[in-house]
């Protein structure tokens, strides 16, 4: 009851809009401004109270956490980064970096859920969306009742995005879809998805535009429910456009904007899942170093070994340097300074370092580590797909490495 009251309380004082200052204001990095804090402290304690102890039922069920979701909602967190005008909690990218870390840390797939809604579904909207649109989808999906997706990948192409080959014809006063679109996060309980189509393909990327659908919408259906490696408790699946009518008005930006915009939405969407990676691996290390503690070998607690201390050292310097890179990359774009070279570094380093960390981890616990009862394998599938939704790494090489040679060429 108390942690109800703890929430409650802090979900009113995120939500009364209360002035953010940003992360330049605080002493040094590691001082978050007192609403940071006070965020931290929340999630930490939704995740280690509401989703923790759930976790492994929920990935081993492949359960959509409805009622965490809900929860989440009631908290401000999943229109963390939306304006209060429309309903959403205000916050900046750093305030969504850090609760996608607390919140991957109790649950990943809950997290991957909180990320999509926030900066791959309302994110855009706000920016981009009309006036229409934002009275429209947006107010439905502040609270965790409904959540929404984000479209972009097809069966053919994931990595080359601007490949796009489902189609959106004009048709007077509608457009209509064709195609199928694949990979889609909350593909399953989305309300409503932002979907990429060409309108003519000769024009390649420039021909991409973006529309929001409603689901269900007549000539949408779904595939069927993928079955996976991690993140087991959100759900993946196709959507399959067959002459789906869509209002001319459901046009997301510009015609032939499309494409810049998933780009600008994906440079965002980044800092979060880097923050889930950090948030993978920080659990996975906080397992693994209480096991050490724990586990006696060789008349000994093996945490005294220096092999195991070695593992904690370097997972705990790749975590705290992955963590520092992502604050980076939320300040520089919370300050409206480039960040996409940034961004990219945060993911890739902090997803690496999931799939280092809890591989370490499973190492520190050995036979433990490898059956369900002590959760570090779940880490150690979970973490893989961060290597690859929102951009694989090698994507993230190829983004730091373009980024890196215009500067130099500048
Ligand atoms: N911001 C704004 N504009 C950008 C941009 C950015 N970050 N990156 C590129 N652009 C612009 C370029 O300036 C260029 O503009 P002009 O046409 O005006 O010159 C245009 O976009 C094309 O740029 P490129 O030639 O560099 O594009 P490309 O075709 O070579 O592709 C890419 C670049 C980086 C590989 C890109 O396709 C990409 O990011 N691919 C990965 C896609 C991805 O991340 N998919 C994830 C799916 S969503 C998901 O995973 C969600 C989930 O489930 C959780």
């Amino acid at each position: 009851m108390a942690f109800l009251q703890r929430c409650s309380r802090a979900a009113f004082l995120l939500r009364r809009g209360r002035p953010f200052p940003l992360v330049r204001q605080a002493s040094s990095l590691m001082d978050l401004p007192e609403t940071h804090e006070m965020l931290r402290k929340t999630c930490r304690d939704f995740a280690d109270n509401e989703l923790a102890p759930v976790a492994s039922m929920l990935d081993q069920e492949a359960r959509y956490p409805a009622k965490q979701v809900k929860g989440m909602g009631d908290l401000g967190l999943m229109a963390l980064t939306t304006s209060e005008k429309y309903g959403g909690t205000g916050m900046d990218y750093l305030a969504y970096a850090i609760a996608m870390e607390e919140i991957s840390r109790g649950c990943a797939s809950t997290g991957v859920v909180l990320s999509v809604n926030n900066s791959l579904f309302l994110g855009p909207l706000e920016k981009y969306g009309s006036d229409y649109l934002k009275e429209t989808f947006i107010g439905p999906h502040v609270d965790g009742s409904r959540v929404g997706a984000f479209a972009l990948s097809e069966p053919g192409n994931g990595s080359d995005a601007g490949a796009a080959s489902t189609t959106a014809r004009d048709d007077g006063d509608c457009w209509v879809l064709n195609g199928t679109k694949a990979w889609i996060t909350n593909g399953f309980e989305s309300t409503a998805a932002i979907v990429f189509a060409t309108t003519d393909k000769s024009l390649q990327h420039k021909g991409i535009s973006a529309f929001v659908v409603p689901k269900p919408t007549e000539g949408l259906t779904l595939g069927k429910l993928e079955k996976k490696l991690g993140i087991r408790a959100s759900s993946t699946c196709n959507l399959i456009f067959e002459d789906c009518r869509i209002p001319k008005e459901n046009l997301l930006g510009e015609p032939g904007q499309g494409f810049k915009i998933a780009m600008t939405v994906l440079d965002a969407g980044r800092i979060g899942i880097a923050g889930q990676a950090i948030g993978i691996a920080q659990a996975a290390y906080e397992l693994a170093v209480r096991y050490a503690q724990e586990r006696k070998a060789f008349n000994q607690p093996i945490a005294k070994m220096q092999t195991i201390q070695n593992k904690i050292a370097d997972m705990a310097c790749r975590i705290e340097s992955s963590r520092l890179l992502t604050w980076k990359a939320a300040a520089l774009k919370d300050s409206g300074r480039p960040h996409v070279k940034a961004a990219a570094m945060a993911k890739l380093t902090a997803s690496e370092t999931a799939t280092f960390v809890s591989h370490q981890a499973i190492q520190v616990l050995g036979g433990m580590g490898y059956v369900q009862e002590m959760q570090a394998e779940r880490h150690y599938r979970d973490a893989r797909i961060t290597e690859i939704y929102e951009g694989t790494s090698e994507i993230q090489r190829l983004v730091i490495a373009g980024q890196v040679l215009k500067e130099q060429n500048a």
